[in-house]
C-alpha cells in the first residue's frame, strides 16, 4: 500500500487484511498532507458503515476528542481533519449511481471490493483523480476473486494487458493472503478451507484464474476451439443478430451432419444504424465466402416491432437492405439452457479466433445471484454477443444432408419430376400420408 502509482491494487484471499489496510493509508495521508480530499467507496452504504467508518472511528477516537480534533459529520458521511483534509464515504451501487461523481475532484480514491464494480465506475472515478498538483493523486482498489469486476481487475493489476490510453507504469499489485493478516488465527484459515473449489482456490488462496459465478463454466476455449477449415457445401448455414444503435453482434454457423454446430464468424460494431449493419454483413459473408449460399437469420422478437416513428420494423429495414430474418425466442432462461445443453453435448465449437467479443464474454457473463438460469444484463456491453447466441441455440438447427450421389439417388423420387399425376394425386410419391 505504499506504492506511489496511480493506481495500486491490493487484492486475493479473503481476510487478508485490505479493508483495513485501506482505511489505514487513506486516513495517514489524510493526516500527513494538508487540505486532501479523499472517499471510500463501497457498494452500499450499510457496508461501507459496517466494515469501515466503524472501525475508522474505533481508529480515530483518541483524536477525535478537543475542538481541534477530527470532526465526524456523520449527516454529510465526511470526516473533517484539523489540517483542511476530507477524507469522505459514499457509495455506488452500480454504474447508474455515478452521476454523483461526474465533475467532482478527488486527490485520494479508495474502492474496496472493486471486483464488485463494472469497468465504468472505475474509468469514471479515475477521471476524477484531480486537483491541486502538490498532492498525491492515488487510487486504492482492494478485491476478491469474482464478480462482475473481475475481468478488468485481472486484466489491469494480474495480467497487464493494457489498451489504448492506459500507462502500464500507472498500475501497481500487491498479492493478498489469509497468511498477511496475524490476526487471523488457525480457526480462520480452516474456515477457508471449507469454501468448495473454485471459491476455496479464490479465498484462501487468492487465484485469479478461476470464475465465480461464471454462468457459462462450459465454455472451455481450449476444448471448444477448432482450427479454421473449409466448410463442405452441404452444411447447413445460419445467422443470428443482436441489434441495438448501442451494438449490432452478428454470429455465423456451419452445422454438420451430426446437428454439430461451427461458429464461423463473430463481431460486434458500435453505434450502427441498419444500413451499416448490413454492409458489415455483405462484407464478413464475403470474405467467408458464403454470399451465394442460403442462410437462415435470426432475429430477437423486439426487431419485429413497429416503430412509431417510421412504421417500419427493424426487421423491414434489413429486408430493404437484402437481408430477411425470422423472429427468435426471446425467452431468456430457455436460451441460456439450449447454449449450456449444446456446449455440455459438444455439440458448439469455435473456429480458433473467429469470434473474440463472443469469447471473451461468454467466459466472464454472470449468473443473477439467486438465479442461477438467468444471466446477469450488467456490463451492458459484454451482453450483445452471448444474446445473439441464445437467439440462434434457442431455435431448432437443422442438420447437414449428404447429397446422395447419382447411383444411390431414389429413382423414384426422380421420377416425380416427370409424374404425369395430378399434383394432389394421393399415388404421387409424397403424397401418400397427406390427409391421413
Ligand atoms: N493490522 C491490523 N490491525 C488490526 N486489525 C486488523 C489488522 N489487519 C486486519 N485486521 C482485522 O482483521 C479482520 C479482517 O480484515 P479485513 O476486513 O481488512 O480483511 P479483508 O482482506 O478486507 O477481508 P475480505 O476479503 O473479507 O474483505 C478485520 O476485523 C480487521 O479489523
Ligand atoms: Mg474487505
Amino acid at each position: 500500500m505504499l506504492h506511489k502509482e496511480m493506481f495500486v491494487g491490493y487484492g486475493g484471499a479473503k481476510g487478508g487484511g485490505k479493508s483495513h489496510a485501506l482505511r489505514t493509508v487513506i486516513v495517514m495521508l489524510c493526516a500527513k498532507y494538508e487540505n486532501l480530499s479523499a472517499v471510500l467507496i463501497r457498494r452500499t452504504y450499510d457496508e461501507v458503515k459496517s466494515n469501515q467508518i466503524q472501525y475508522i472511528e474505533q481508529m480515530l477516537k483518541d483524536a477525535m476528542t478537543g475542538d481541534n480534533g477530527i470532526r465526524h459529520n456523520a449527516q454529510d458521511h465526511i470526516f473533517y481533519f484539523p489540517n483542511g483534509s476530507r477524507l469522505k464515504y459514499t457509495y455506488c451501487s452500480s454504474t447508474k449511481d455515478l452521476q454523483q461523481f461526474q465533475g467532482m475532484s478527488y486527490d485520494i480514491i479508495g474502492l474496496d471490493e472493486a471486483t464488485q464494480f463494472e469497468y465504468e465506475v472505475f474509468t469514471t472515478l479515475a477521471a476524477c483523480l484531480r486537483g491541486s498538483p502538490e498532492l498525491p493523486k492515488r487510487m486504492y482498489i482492494t478485491c476478491n476473486p469474482g464478480g462482475i469486476g473481475h475481468e478488468w481487475v485481472k486484466r489491469l493489476f494480474i495480467d497487464r494487458e493494457f489498451r489504448e490510453g492506459e500507462n502500464p507504469d500507472d498500475f501497481a499489485f500487491v498479492q493478498a493472503l489469509a497468511s498477511d493478516n496475524v490476526f487471523n488465527g488457525e480457526h480462520y484459515m480452516q474456515t477457508l478451507n471449507l469454501y468448495d473449489e473454485p471459491l476455496r482456490s479464490a479465498y484462501r488462496d487468492g487465484k485469479w484464474d478461476i470464475f465465480i459465478g461464471q454462468a457459462f463454466p462450459q465454455w472451455d476455449e481450449e476444448a471448444i476451439s477448432v482450427d479454421p477449415f473449409q466448410i463442405p457445401d452441404h452444411w447447413t448455414l445460419s445467422m443470428s443478430i443482436d441489434y441495438g444503435f448501442d451494438c449490432f453482434a452478428p454470429i455465423w454457423y456451419a452445422t454438420d451432419e451430426q446437428g454439430v454446430d461451427y461458429i464461423l464468424r463473430g463481431a460486434e460494431y458500435k453505434d450502427c444504424v441498419v444500413r451499416e449493419a448490413a454492409e458489415h454483413i455483405f462484407r464478413i459473408e464475403h470474405d467467408l465466402g458464403i454470399t451465394e449460399r442460403r442462410i437462415r437469420r435470426y432475429a430477437p422478437p423486439d426487431l419485429f416491432r413497429r416503430s412509431t416513428q417510421t412504421g417500419k420494423t427493424s426487421v423491414d429495414m434489413f429486408a430493404e437492405n437484402g437481408y430477411t430474418f425470422m423472429p427468435s425466442d426471446n425467452n431468456r432462461e430457455a436460451g441460456w439452457l439450449a447454449i449450456r445443453q449444446r456446449l455440455s453435448d459438444g455439440q458448439l465449437k469455435i473456429i480458433r479466433g473467429a469470434a473474440p467479443e463472443l469469447n471473451k464474454a461468454m467466459k466472464i457473463i454472470q449468473y443473477v445471484s439467486g438465479n442461477p438460469n438467468d444471466c446477469e444484463k450488467t456490463p451492458h456491453d459484454i451482453t450483445h454477443s452471448p444474446d445473439s447466441l441464445r437467439y440462434y441455440c434457442v431455435m431448432r438447427n437443422k442438420r447437414a444432408v449428404v447429397p446422395l450421389s447419382a447411383k444411390h439417388r431414389d429413382k423414384r423420387y426422380v421420377k416425380t419430376y416427370d409424374d404425369k399425376r395430378p399434383r394432389n394425386s394421393r399415388f404421387r410419391p409424397g403424397n401418400y400420408l397427406k390427409g391421413w
